[in-house]
């Protein structure tokens, strides 16, 4: 059974801090931008006079359903501001403080240079790989990110059809507005089933029972999300999470703070799933958690959305490579945006990238085919950097074509 949160219930998580990291801060009150017929609004706040009542809080998200012609998938920030509510394009674009985090997940990328070998007589570039025993199309999957019905209005399932349709893997939040069951039967591509835990195991144990059962082949669990998703941008707008957008597998809005290794022993003995680490940011901590036989370790900063002031996720990655030592596979997220980017990822030891962002603006302006128009994108522009770099495989891509000066 779903459970919706009451406006009470929510505003009490938001102001206590104990809501999760897709869970924005205070009340409904972003206002819908333009009028277009594809764009979100909040149904009832045009007045700028007396505030509209609750019921009339309605969040209407973009509903539009097409193929996009992308250049860059930064393009698509600026395009999904137009068709957003402040509010929720502030939640889903920002990052936390003064943003030097997701900020510099870009410049580092951007920093590093790439040498290619010439005249090596390589067959066409082949993007196909194998992550935990799952094919996939190309080693880019999606994100886990919460709320994806402020996005569009398809929500999760717009976004996982939309990746499966590009052959490649689908990560489900716990702060999802579509059921598991749901989401697992949108796609037919891969899954894995991010959690956050609540205070009491009862009700996790009953999502990684349902996840299991759904078919989803990982879990995913986020240990960097204490208090994220507050930005300056979505103070001062006094946005909120909208009352008509429940999350719908979590019976509690409240996620459990403190958490230790006897949280990764509780999913490992209550799953038969292979449990992914996700928020990984130190070689220490990924050595203690393949110890503890994590299956694979996600090194992410949360996009910049945690303790701003984290290094990049490119900086850190060798150091954790190394630290894993081929042990288990290494997924690394934030601030891909380019085909170069995962070429990157992957010559400094990544076996595959998560996208985040993008995935929500492609979602944004044109539902599942919009999110497959991403993919279409970032994977045309990896195939072109493997070409002219003179690889044909992902396995090829090592740090000999990274340029040391
Ligand atoms: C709107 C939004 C919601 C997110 N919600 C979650 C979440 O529910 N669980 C989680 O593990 N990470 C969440 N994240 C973090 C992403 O999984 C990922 O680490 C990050 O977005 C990658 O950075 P990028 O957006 O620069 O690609 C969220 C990110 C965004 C943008």
């Amino acid at each position: 059974m779903s459970h919706m949160l009451s406006r009470r219930e929510f505003l009490a998580a938001a102001a206590t801090g104990a809501a999760a990291s897709a869970l924005p801060i205070s009340v409904a009150s972003a206002q819908a931008s333009n009028t277009e017929s594809t764009a979100g609004s909040i149904a009832g706040n045009a007045s700028t006079s007396a505030p509209a009542p609750a019921a009339a809080d309605i969040y209407v998200a973009p509903t539009g359903e097409r193929e996009l012609v992308i250049g860059s998938l930064d393009d698509l920030e600026a395009q999904a501001r137009k068709i957003l509510p402040p509010g929720a394009f502030a939640y889903i674009a920002s990052g936390a403080d003064n943003q030097v985090t997701i900020r510099s997940n870009r410049e580092e990328l951007d920093r590093i240079r790439l040498l290619p070998r010439y005249l090596v007589g390589k067959p066409a570039p082949d993007l196909s790989t194998t992550l935990l025993g799952e094919k996939l199309s190309m080693p880019i999957i999606t994100a886990p990110m919460g709320a994806q019905g402020l996005a569009h209005e398809s929500a999760e399932i717009g976004a996982a059809r939309g990746t499966g349709e590009a052959g490649t893997l689908y990560t489900m939040s716990t702060a999802a507005n579509r059921t598991i069951e749901e989401v697992a039967a949108a796609t037919r591509g891969p899954k894995w089933f991010q959690i956050y835990l609540h205070d009491d195991r009862g009700p996790s144990r009953e999502l990684l029972q349902r996840a299991e059962a759904a078919g989803f082949t990982a879990i995913v669990f986020t240990i960097d999300a204490f208090a994220p998703g507050a930005s300056d941008e979505t103070v001062r707008l006094g946005f909120s999470f909208p009352p008509n957008l429940p999350l719908v597998n979590s019976k509690t809005p409240f996620f459990k703070r403190s958490l230790g290794w006897d949280d990764v022993e509780f999913i490992q003995r209550t799953t038969r799933l292979p449990v992914i680490l996700k928020g990984v940011v130190s070689p220490e901590l990924a050595r203690e958690a393949v110890k503890r036989g994590v299956a694979a370790i996600q090194v992410s900063n949360h996009g910049g959305r945690g303790l701003d002031g984290i290094p990049a996720t490119i900086t850190l990655l060798p150091g954790i490579v190394e630290a894993v030592d081929g042990r288990v596979p290494v997924i690394m997220d934030s601030g891909i945006r380019r085909g170069t980017d995962v070429f990157k990822a992957l010559a400094l030891g990544a076996d595959a990238v998560a996208l985040g962002r993008p995935v929500l603006y492609g979602l944004a302006l044109g539902g599942s085919r919009g999110v497959k128009s991403v993919y279409d994108r970032i994977a045309a522009e990896l195939q072109r950097a493997m070409l002219i770099a003179g690889v044909s495989t992902i396995d090829e891509i090592n740090s000999d074509y990274i340029y040391e000066g």
